[in-house]
């Protein structure tokens, strides 16, 4: 059984990887923690994202020297490719799996809005509205009901602080495109095919830029595809783990 260490993405937690969970029973031995800042805890929340990548290689050195698969999901992405430039040489991951994300940094028109999703929310005192807003991009239109007040309840769940503070390093990350073409282990690109945010086209030449990459689009999803689609992204990844170990 190989270890797979998990990274959620902005204004979620470790929560949002439960329904792979099962799955994966008997593959893998899945690790998935809180950000500092987010779900349950305690911690302040980190300030870059090279500084959430060091904190998944404290949790990775916690393994031992298990051989592991690093995954994330859009800003946990961000964290994965960061986590390659910073410590893929010294602790490498026997595998990726990355779930709607990117490699490249914001351009000038993300950057200000992250400010202004800083701002606003930090203005508004809670998370309420803001989850709403972003509800219609973040979930496909054919997604379950209850999968979308899951994402919803979730993201109104975590301190207005920790999305402030986590939407600040977003906007000031650093671009990863370089790492890519180095990659030499097996990798899984998998896409919600409405994502919004990180649409497939990107996603395709994300994989297309991986030497020998798997990339899979997830009927019925959208930007949160392990949230929405748990059954089919547990299957997905299942398969891969069965290659890739
Ligand atoms: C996420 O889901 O982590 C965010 O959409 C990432 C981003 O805003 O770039």
């Amino acid at each position: 059984m190989i270890d797979v260490v998990w990274v959620h993405g902005l204004g979620l937690d470790r929560r949002m990887w439960d329904g792979l969970s099962p799955g994966l029973a008997g593959v893998a031995r899945v690790h998935a923690e809180d950000l500092p800042g987010f779900g349950d805890s305690r911690l302040p929340p980190l300030r870059t994202v090279d500084a959430m990548a060091d904190a998944v290689r404290a949790q990775v050195d916690r393994l031992g020297g298990a051989r592991f698969v690093l995954g994330g999901l859009s800003m946990g992405g961000y964290v994965v490719l960061a986590y390659l430039r910073r410590h893929g040489a010294e602790r490498p991951p026997a595998g990726l799996v990355l779930f709607d994300t990117r490699a490249e940094a914001d351009g000038p028109e993300a950057r200000r809005g992250r400010d202004e999703t800083a701002a606003l929310i930090r203005a508004e005192g809670d998370l309420e509205a803001y989850a709403l807003r972003m509800m219609p991009r973040l979930v496909s239109p054919a997604a379950a009901p209850r999968a979308s007040m899951a994402v919803r309840s979730m993201i109104a769940a975590q301190p207005v602080e920790s999305v402030a503070v986590a939407s600040l390093a977003l906007r000031d990350r650093a671009d990863s495109t370089a790492v890519l073409g180095a990659i030499r282990v097996p990798t899984l690109v998998a896409c919600g095919e409405d994502d919004a945010i990180t649409p497939p086209e990107g996603m395709r030449a994300l994989a297309a830029a991986i030497p020998g990459a798997r990339f899979a689009l997830v009927a019925g999803a959208g930007h949160v595809a392990p949230m929405e689609r748990p059954g089919e992204c547990s299957a997905l990844v299942r398969d891969f783990l069965s290659g890739a170990s």
